[in-house]
């Protein structure tokens, strides 16, 4: 879910959230599980929270997290028909920490 997409519909079912900064309050549950699994980590979700508050903003990661959220958005406004082209996974592949350089040939390719 981005930003730039249906204006927020509120407490859709749960309670509204508190601490959202960027998102949408709208599945953001659904949102939560394709983070954890771009990023690889599993139902690991105090990669980026503390246990027992999500809205708390005491994990470093989870602000890294909005950076990200914001670049992503920026990456998909650049295409004209308004699409999501570009999402975490388009450079996590499951991992924390993306690659920068492709991995070593094969012998013999
Ligand atoms: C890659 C980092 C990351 C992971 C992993 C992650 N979250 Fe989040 N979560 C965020 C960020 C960033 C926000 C705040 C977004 C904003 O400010 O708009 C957030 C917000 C939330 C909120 C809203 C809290 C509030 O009241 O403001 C809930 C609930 C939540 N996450 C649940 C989860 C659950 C459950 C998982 C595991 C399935 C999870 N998150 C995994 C980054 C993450
Ligand atoms: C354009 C590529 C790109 C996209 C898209 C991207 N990331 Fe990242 N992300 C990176 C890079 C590169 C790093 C490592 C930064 C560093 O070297 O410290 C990173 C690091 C992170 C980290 C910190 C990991 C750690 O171990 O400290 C989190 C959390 C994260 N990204 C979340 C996200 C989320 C959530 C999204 C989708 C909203 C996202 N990223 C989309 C490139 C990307």
């Amino acid at each position: 879910m981005y930003a730039q997409d249906a204006p927020p519909k509120k407490g859709g079912g749960g309670m509204p959230h508190k601490n959202l900064k960027i998102l949408p309050d709208e599945d953001i549950m659904g949102v939560m599980r394709s983070y954890t699994a771009a990023l690889g980590v599993g139902r690991n979700c105090v990669f980026c929270h503390v246990q027992g508050d999500f809205a708390a903003d005491t994990n470093p990661k989870k602000d890294v997290a909005r950076k990200m959220i914001k670049m992503v958005n920026d990456n998909n406004a650049v295409f004209a028909d308004g699409k999501v082209h570009v999402t975490c996974y388009t450079c996590h592949r499951g991992k924390t920490m993306p690659e920068t350089v492709p991995p070593p040939a094969a012998p013999g390719q």
